[in-house]
């Protein structure tokens, strides 16, 4: 059978029974992708997305980033799903130390650290089952990586450089789909060509991953040319690929707002977050508008979070504290640069003790701060700006509140890379416009096109 059928073949829709219910599923021809219930009698798509909750807000994976403490902590300010760092499936596969030391005992945890889903690399499906068979009784599914653009992952052919080899992509999640007691899943990147993305959102569900996260950005968006997910992109792939889908849209989530404006625009299940979770886990806090929640204080952060790290097993937890302070507090200690010293003076050695010191000088500093000054409560407002065209509105945050970072992009900083980057996107959205006017006279299919050039105004980096 060619990629092309598997493709192509049809969602039909077919009647299973379950113990004594009887449900309607949708099975494709070639692979049970949308169905609810594999053959082996696990949940699949839209039951199993149900059976974890539901889940809106999503910790990204990230090496160096979504290491347990951060899940937890991510969980209190409103995470509802955390996915691994990436790991490596052949070194997991075969080497006892890397895989104790990057999964730890207290990783997957039922009480503390779920819902999980683990996230490997791969390109030879045989490592990547037997890495993801030691990790299929502590988490609640295993996603491939298939967007990792990072130099790396060229030379050891993986991530997005397997978007030229939808063979292996399919092979890939064939293997966990067929042979894993739990679900796959994949996240990917996409192709400027919109046709082409749609195709390969299509391989892989067809090959089975359960649910299908979309990075908006190409392989070729990274370091100074990241730039702007694009959201019109993923509501087009959204409304093409079949209802029943469970889709993850990843990309430009900067404010706790941006969050349902995500889900309502792209129609998407849940939105991911990586670099706005990693300056500030608030940005997943969507219940009340408490400043404290969505723009937690430094010194009371970083508290929180140290005594969660220590109290974590494996050492991972402990080697990651110090890079994500220096994320969440990188607008305090633009203010601070005597403490980033002494952040940066701590070293792999140091102890527990020694990294509450760097804790206690925050706290000190910042409870000093509301002590001495006089209209704290008018500095330490929340000011929304103006509706900006895009959608939503920038926020003025006092320094010691986490928030959100602009990445310069091609030296451009902060608002004048997201003005750019909405002519971009609405210059793809013209393009893409006409390439459909002139393949395809459709009017519904025209009026999709059109709707999701609102979208394009509505997006932010
Ligand atoms: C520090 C860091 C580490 C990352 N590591 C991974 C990873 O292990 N696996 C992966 O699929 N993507 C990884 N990514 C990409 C993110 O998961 C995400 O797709 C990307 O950053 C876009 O989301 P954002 O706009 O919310 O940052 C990483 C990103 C960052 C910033």
């Amino acid at each position: 059978m060619t990629l092309d059928s598997v493709v192509d073949s049809p969602i039909v829709e077919q009647d299973k029974t379950i113990g004594n219910e009887s449900v309607s599923v949708s099975v494709s021809a070639t692979a049970s992708a949308s169905a609810s219930v594999s053959d082996s009698g696990k949940l699949q798509g839209r039951k199993f997305y149900e059976s974890l909750g539901k889940p809106t807000k999503i910790v990204a994976p990230m090496v160096d980033g979504s290491e347990l403490a951060w899940r937890i902590i991510s969980r209190k300010y409103g995470a509802e799903l955390c996915y691994s760092p990436m790991m490596h499936s052949r070194l997991f596969a075969t080497d006892e130390k890397y895989r104790n030391n990057f999964f730890g005992p207290q990783d997957g945890d039922i009480e503390s650290d779920r819902p999980l889903i683990v996230q490997f690399c791969a390109n030879d499906p045989e490592y990547l089952l037997k890495a993801a068979k030691f990790v299929e009784d502590r988490c609640d599914a295993v996603d491939i990586n298939f967007g990792c653009p990072q130099g790396i992952a060229k030379k050891g052919h993986y991530g997005s450089f397997l978007m030229d080899d939808w063979d292996l992509v399919s092979s890939l999640i064939s293997k966990l789909h067929n042979n894993l007691k739990i679900p796959v899943t994949a996240k990917i990147r996409v192709f400027d060509d919109w046709e082409k993305s749609l195709k390969y959102a299509k391989i892989c569900l067809n090959a089975g991953a359960q649910f299908l996260t979309v990075h908006g950005r190409t392989r070729d968006m990274k370091g100074q040319k990241t730039g702007f997910a694009n959201w019109e992109l993923l509501k087009y792939l959204r409304d093409n690929l079949p209802k029943d889908t469970v889709f993850f849209s990843n990309g430009n989530i900067l404010y706790p707002d941006d969050i349902n404006r995500c889900i309502s625009n792209i129609g998407c299940d849940a939105v991911m977050s990586a670099e706005g979770n990693l300056c500030n886990p608030g940005v997943f806090w969507t219940k009340t508008q408490d400043k404290d929640l969505q723009f937690p204080r430094v010194d009371k952060f970083v508290r929180e979070y140290f005594e969660i790290a220590k109290n974590c097993k494996g050492i991972e937890s402990k080697r990651c504290f110090k890079t994500h302070l220096f994320k969440c507090l990188k607008t305090f200690f633009n203010h601070h640069p005597e403490i980033r010293l002494k952040l940066a003076s701590l070293h792999k050695g140091s102890t527990w003790d020694e990294i509450e010191e760097v804790v206690k000088v925050i706290e000190e500093t910042v409870e000093s701060i509301f002590e001495k000054t006089e209209n704290i409560d008018e500095l330490d407002d929340i000011k929304i700006g103006e509706l900006e065209s895009w959608g939503g509105s920038y926020k003025q945050v006092a320094y010691w509140r986490l928030q959100p970072h602009f990445r310069k992009v091609d030296g451009v900083e902060g608002k004048d890379v997201i003005k750019q980057s909405i002519k971009e996107v609405e210059k793809s959205a013209e393009k893409n416009l006409k390439r459909k006017a002139s393949d395809d006279d459709d009017d519904n299919q025209l009026r999709s096109v059109d709707d999701s050039k609102k979208v394009a105004l509505s997006t932010v980096l």
